[in-house]
This record gives C-alpha cells, sequence and structure tokens, in this order.
C-alpha cells in the first residue's frame, strides 16, 4: 500500500519529509515525491525506485518551505515511473493518494471536456484537478475539497496542499487510515503513527468519511456530511519496531478495517488497473499448459483456497483438488508429474501446509506458496510465491489475510483463464474491473458494524449457531463459523445450504439462529428455499444480502443485512466482513481474549 505523509512546520520540511516516508518503506513502493510550498507556489522532486533516489535528487535540487506533502507509491493505475510518482499537482493544488478511486475514468472525461489537461495515466492526477476545476469556480481550497470529495468512488486517503496557503493543509480518510499528528506549533498528517513518530506520538487517527482541515493552530475535523467532529488524542505507542492497534480496541478489529486499504495493496500487485489486465509476476511454469491443480491449506486459508478452486475451475475450466493439510500429507494422492501445487498460509509456517508441500514437491509438482510472509519456510520452499501484502497480522483469528488471498487467488484464476483461452479479454477486462471495485464494496460492508453490534448482544446469549450458504458462499459459511466458534467459544457450524435436508435440518427450532449468506446471485432461489424449511420449523433466520435478496426472501427474518448490489465474483470479499464483524463483536461481548483465544496460536508449527 501507499504511503503518505506532510508537515505543516515551522522550518523547512523537505527533509523530514523523507525521513518520515523512509519509516513507511516497510509498506513496499515503486517510486516516491515530496511537494512544498516555496514564495507561496507549488515546488516538487519525485523520483522511481527507493527513497536514496529521491533523497539524490533533493541533494541536487533542494527543495526549500516549511510546509510540504511526501509519498511513496506503489503502481496502480500507470506504471512504476518519476511522471506517475505523486504528489500530482496543477498550479494550484497538490495531492498524495493511496488507495484507488473507481471513478477516475469518468471524471476524467468530464474534466478534459472543461478543458483540464492530464499529464500522467494516474487516478490520483484526477483529484488535484478536480479540486481546482471546483477553486476555477470561486471556492474557496476548504470549499473545493468539501465539493469534490463526494464525486470520488473507492476507498482512499488523500492529503492536500494549495498554492498560497502556507498554513493550511487537508487531509481525507475513506477506506484507507490517515493519522493526524499535534507538535509544538506544528502539525502532521500521515498513513500511521509510524510515520509521524519522529515528530510526535500525539495522534488523532481520522474516522472513514472523516476530512480534516489543518493549520498551525491545530485540525478541525468534519464528517462525511460535514459536520464538525471531536476524535479521540491517543498517545501513539508506535515505533519503527512496535505495530500498534491504532484507535482499535483489539488488533482484530484493526485488521478488519485495515481490509480496504490491504485488498487494494494486494491487487494493485497484481493487477494492471488502468487497463483492467492481470498482471502475474514471471512464474517457472506455463499456467496456459495446466492440466490439474492441487491445492492445500489449514483452516481460514484452507477456506479461501475453496473459493479459490471455485474460481480456477469456473474460470479456467482446470480441475482443481482441494485437500485440508492435515489430510493430504498422509493419503498419499496420485499426482501426474506436472501438475500444480498451491498452498495457501499466512504465517507461511503451519506444519501440515509445510509437509504437504513437500509431498507434491516430491511427486514432481510445481509448487506456488500464496503467503504473506516473503520470508516464511513454506515461501522459501516453494518453487514460486504469489505474496498476500496484508501487513503483519497480529489477531490470531485471520481477518485481512483471508480478503487478500481471495485476491491472490482470483487474479491467478483470471490470468489462467486467459492463458488457457477460457477467458476472453473482455472477460478479463470485466473481471479485473469487478476486481477493483472490491475493496470499496468492504468499505461498504464496514458501515454496517453498528447494526452487526446490536446482533452480537444477542447471539452472545447463544449456545448454538448455523452458518448456511451455496456456491462461493458455502466456503464463507465454513469460515463465519470457524471466525465465531474460535474467538467466542461458541459451537457453531458451517454447512452447504443444500445439505440441510440431509440432517442438520433436525438441529432447527426456536433456538437455534441460522446465519444465512446468500447474495441474489444464481442460486438465491435455492438458498431461499433452504430459509422456508427453516422458518417452517421456527429457526430463526439472520439473512445477509443484497437490496433484490432481502425483497424477495420470502421469510420473517431476526436481521437482515443489506450489502450493495455486486457482482458474484466480489460477494466473498464482502460478505467476508460481515461475518468477521459478527465474530468480533460477538466476542467483544462475550468478554473473551479477542487477539489471543484461548488454547489458539498464531502459527500452528507443530501437528
Ligand atoms: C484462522 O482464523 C485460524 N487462526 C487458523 O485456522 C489459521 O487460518 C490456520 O492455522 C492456518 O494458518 P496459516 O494461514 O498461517 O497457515
Amino acid at each position: 500500500m501507499c504511503g503518505i505523509v506532510g508537515i505543516l512546520g515551522l522550518e523547512p520540511v523537505a527533509e523530514r519529509l523523507v525521513e518520515a516516508l523512509k519509516r513507511l518503506e516497510y509498506r513496499g513502493y515503486d517510486s516516491a515525491g515530496v511537494a512544498t510550498l516555496e514564495d507561496g507556489g507549488i515546488v516538487r522532486r519525485r523520483a522511481e525506485g527507493k527513497l536514496k533516489n529521491l533523497d539524490a535528487r533533493l541533494r541536487a535540487e533542494p527543495l526549500g518551505g516549511t510546509i510540504g506533502i511526501g509519498h511513496t507509491r506503489w503502481a496502480t493505475h500507470g506504471a512504476p515511473t518519476e511522471r506517475n510518482a505523486h504528489p500530482h499537482a496543477t498550479e494550484k493544488v497538490a495531492v498524495v493518494h493511496n488507495g484507488i478511486i473507481e471513478n477516475f475514468r469518468d471524471l476524467r472525461r468530464e474534466l478534459e471536456a472543461a478543458g483540464h489537461v492530464f499529464l500522467t495515466e494516474t487516478d490520483t492526477e484526477i483529484v488535484a484537478h478536480l479540486v481546482t476545476d471546483e477553486m476555477n469556480k470561486g471556492k474557496a481550497p476548504v470549499e473545493a475539497v468539501a465539493a469534490a470529495l463526494p464525486r470520488l468512488r473507492g476507498a482512499f486517503a488523500l492529503a492536500f496542499l494549495f498554492a498560497g496557503e502556507p498554513d493550511l493543509m487537508i487531509g481525507a480518510r475513506r477506506g484507507s487510515p490517515l493519522a493526524i499528528g499535534y507538535g509544538d506549533g506544528e502539525m502532521y498528517v500521515g498513513s500511521d503513527a509510524l510515520a509521524l513518530a519522529p515528530f510526535t506520538s500525539r495522534i488523532t487517527y481520522l474516522e472513514d468519511g472523516d476530512w480534516a482541515i489543518i493549520t498551525h493552530r491545530g485540525a478541525e475535523i468534519r464528517d462525511a456530511a460535514g459536520h464538525k467532529v471531536a476524535r479521540a488524542q491517543i498517545t501513539s505507542s508506535a515505533s519503527s519496531f512496535l505495530v500498534d492497534k491504532g484507535n482499535h480496541r483489539h488488533f482484530m478489529a484493526k485488521e478488519i478495517h485495515e481490509q480496504p486499504e490491504v485488498v487494494g495493496h494486494t491487487l494493485a500487485h497484481y493487477l494492471d488497473m488502468a487497463n483492467d489486465r492481470v498482471r502475474l509476476p514471471a512464474l517457472p511454469f506455463d499456467i496456459a499448459s495446466l492440466k490439474h491443480v492441487a491445492m492445500s491449506a489449514c483452516g481460514t486459508a484452507f477456506y479461501a483456497g475453496l473459493i479459490g478452486k471455485y474460481w480456477m475451475e469456473r474460470f479456467a475450466r482446470v480441475p482443481v483438488e482441494i485437500d485440508i493439510a492435515s489430510e493430504f500429507r498422509y493419503r498419499e494422492a496420485p499426482l501426474a508429474p506436472g501438475g500444480l501445487a498451491v498452498f495457501v498460509s499466512q504465517s507461511g509456517e503451519t506444519a501440515d501446509t509445510l509437509a504437504s508441500l513437500r509431498y507434491a514437491a516430491q511427486h514432481g509438482q510445481h509448487v506456488l506458496g500464496i503467503v504473506n510472509v516473503p520470508t516464511s519456510t513454506i515461501a522459501r520452499e516453494s518453487h514460486a510465491i504469489m505474496p498476500t501484502l496484508a501487513g503483519p497480522e497480529i489477531g490470531v483469528a485471520s481477518t485481512k489475510a483471508f480478503t487478500c488471498q481471495l485476491g491472490v487467488l482470483a487474479c491467478l484464476a483470471v490470468a489462467v483463464g486467459r492463458a488457457r483461452g477460457t477467458l476472453s479479454e473482455a472477460d478479463e477486462q470485466r473481471l479485473v474491473g469487478a476486481l477493483v471495485a472490491a475493496p470499496g464494496l468492504m468499505a461498504e460492508a464496514l458501515k454496517l458494524e453498528p447494526k452487526i453490534e446490536v446482533l452480537a448482544r444477542t447471539l452472545a446469549k447463544d449456545k448454538d449457531v448455523l452458518y448456511l450458504g451455496r456456491g462461493t458462499s458455502y466456503p464463507l459459511a465454513l469460515e463465519g463459523a470457524l471466525k465465531l466458534k474460535e474467538i467466542s467459544y461458541i459451537h457453531a457450524e458451517g454447512y452447504a445450504a443444500g445439505e440441510l435436508k440431509h440432517g442438520p435440518i433436525a438441529l432447527i427450532d426456536e433456538t437455534m439462529p441460522v446465519i444465512v449468506i446468500a447474495p441474489h446471485d444464481r442460486v438465491f432461489e435455492k438458498t431461499a428455499s433452504n430459509m422456508q424449511e427453516v422458518a417452517a420449523r421456527g429457526g430463526r433466520i439472520i439473512l445477509f444480502t443484497d437490496a433484490r435478496g432481502a425483497e424477495e426472501a420470502g421469510v420473517k427474518t431476526e436481521a437482515t443485512f443489506v450489502l450493495p448490489d455486486m457482482p458474484a465474483t466480489i460477494t466473498p470479499f464482502a460478505y467476508a466482513v460481515l461475518v468477521q464483524l459478527l465474530a468480533y463483536h460477538t466476542a467483544v461481548v462475550m468478554g473473551t481474549d479477542v487477539d489471543q483465544p484461548r488454547n489458539l496460536a498464531k502459527s500452528v508449527t507443530v501437528e
């Protein structure tokens, strides 16, 4: 993910901006830049590659100014070149951005029609022009930003600088985090407390939809509706070695909320978002000649793999055999040499998964690791890896790693489909366009959190919970049940909805809550019939669906959560957020140790 930093200072800022950016290098990037005001005018220095190149540029061409913004860029729209590096600017406005502006093409067309000339392929540049356009209509900077923000769709964080305004910086947050730092006469913004640690430990994390008007005197924070709001000022314990919880009560909560950002970052690693194409790293095997895929993982990673199986078989028409690793390692699966074996693991250290990997490698398979720790044992023993870029996942219950695994598996399935000719270029562009929207839809799912909290207070009183789903919602039902049981200690089971009549329906009575994950897709009517069967026996239905599903459910529910309509490929990303939030808030009500549940370890390195 990209890194943002800004300093509204009392002395020159260029070097301090670069120092702050160095604390964000862990996020990964391919170019960097800073902008300051010199004699009221916006001046920039940018460089491709690592920060040392930017340092060299600044030594050769020093930058004055006591107010500035800086950025480390992970290319999403547009190649990782100096021209595409942030900050992007017009004469009047400079901006740095972390995330994805989904509707940038429409806005770009509108602004070009209004005479704006674009110099880059980036989505960020349209933000500078959009605010400038509002200022050209006579608005002051604050009003121009207030008018521009609601026009943007997607998950992002932004920081703005304005020509002739040495005492004004504006920060905005929607989906990607942004923190404000309070100094002695100076003010700061940054993607996280790590970036600001050199300047201050007095931090305020903006909440989703917030934006902040920052001057030397302090920050005025407004919500998405423009109303002034107060946000807690905390003392950050961040250092370059300590990941902190931000303004969340638990790491798990923080990691659930980080998903729009880190899923966007993971997708950006594998997609050419400007052209809606997949861009896989070079692999030591020919994906066009794949005949068979064996997949193996444990727990949540296994459920991600199960969803990946549906996608690989649907898009690439390649048969996928998937096993829980503790079974795969002993069942002596016959594997035709030259097949692909995929191992999904957040930690990259899970003993059963590693043993399965070694079995596959000994039987002539190409071994691909999908891991969150590129230095892990599974990564090192794989022939190739496709990393998830979730960042450190501290909570024992896996959340952001799961949805990042989905992102990698979706990109792999589309790439294999294209290579094998089972997907046309138009199919690829349609699917990639849908994936680009996933982070924004996950941010929409997060907005249902207050309603989830209400449900959690009821669910915490229950002893058993049943989760049902069909298609890719079936592995989500399994994952939702695992999340609930492992952190709240309430017994829960996930089932394929079509299996209800084959036994589990015996469990249904008025005491049994049934969580039904059912976007209105091609199997919705079948699941609606299952809901009728549950209702007929007095079962308590909690429905996760969309508007059409809510309208056509045909049963009275205890609660219905309505997500935006979205392509079927994206539903696992957004609906996962709901099952994660439900488990989290139920556990909070139960008072369990959410981040370190009893009996569990973050990485099961023994059998
Ligand atoms: C996830 O919430 C669980 N903590 C657990 O099932 C985990 O997914 C499993 O142990 C696999 O771990 P890995 O992804 O690090 O291999």
